[in-house]
């Protein structure tokens, strides 16, 4: 006999009610930025008041000081693809392009979500298409995201959406598994991969998180501060993340923005 270690985690019932709680906390800290965020800020701002609205949700940055890592959300602009660390001297522009990734501990829980916007009014058709396209590509993964399913799937359904639209699909960050840790197995692949993954059954929470560029897929981390993660070809870059739960039925997203 031979045992395969567990690549997945199914979460208890007193556990969803916790991860629920935290992933709601992160979505209102998310809806509040996205209209907060405005060209003339710097990036360093948006990312201390992004630690300030975690902090009025009772919670703490999943992110700070995750193997180091020394900003509050990651805040990614333009070309920079995931990873960006807000910056005094960074200036939001009218024409940037923003990702804003933020992570929630709250009562031994945790949430992740991610969205992309722009800060004008008249926003060039490819960059309309490139944030539709990504934000497209997480529903069409979510929508196979039911019990009885694999993880392939839900990387298929993502992967087809970016190639239809000629997007650069990136292939070295993926989605994963989220819950009481930010990052728990399986990994969930934008792409179709040999190994098609765990079956998904209800229990399992997931983070869902296309990354897609306007030109190639290849990426590049800076070698000054060994985080932030660009675009080779500099090409403009879009992420946009939910956490879902898988159900017997159709899946429950769980950083789904709710009126309050
Ligand atoms: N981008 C990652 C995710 O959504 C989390 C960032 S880890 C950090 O899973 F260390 F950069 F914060
Ligand atoms: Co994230
Ligand atoms: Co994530």
């Amino acid at each position: 006999m031979f045992s395969r270690a567990k690549n997945y985690i199914i979460h208890t019932p007193e556990e969803i009610d916790r991860i629920r709680l935290a992933a709601q906390a992160t979505a209102r800290v998310r809806e509040k930025l996205r209209t907060l965020c405005q060209a003339g800020m710097s990036t360093r701002e948006l990312d201390d008041l992004a630690g300030a609205l975690i902090a009025e949700e009772g919670g703490k940055s999943a992110f700070f000081g995750y193997r180091g890592y020394p900003g509050q959300i990651c805040i990614s602009v333009n070309e920079e693809v995931v990873h960006g660390i807000g910056r005094p001297d960074r200036i939001l522009q009218p024409s940037d392009v923003v990702s804003m990734d933020l992570g929630v501990e709250l009562n031994g829980a945790c949430g992740d979500t991610a969205i992309t916007i722009t800060l004008q009014e008249q926003v060039p058709a490819d960059i309309v298409r490139l944030l539709k396209t990504t934000e497209e590509a997480l529903m069409a993964g979510i929508a196979r995201a039911r019990a009885g399913n694999f993880i392939r799937d839900i990387s298929a359904a993502i992967e087809a959406v970016g190639r239809r639209a000629r997007l650069g699909v990136v292939r070295e960050y993926v989605g994963h598994g989220c819950g009481i840790h930010l990052h728990e197995p399986p990994e969930v692949p934008n792409f179709v991969t040999p190994d098609r993954g765990p079956r998904l059954q209800p229990g399992m929470v997931l983070a869902v998180e296309p990354m897609f560029n306007l030109g190639s897929y290849r990426v590049v981390t800076d070698a000054v501060d060994h985080w932030t993660v660009r675009t080779r070809d500099r090409s403009c870059s879009a992420h946009f993340e939910h956490m879902i739960l898988i159900t017997n039925n159709e899946p429950e997203i769980l950083t789904w923005p709710k009126t309050m």
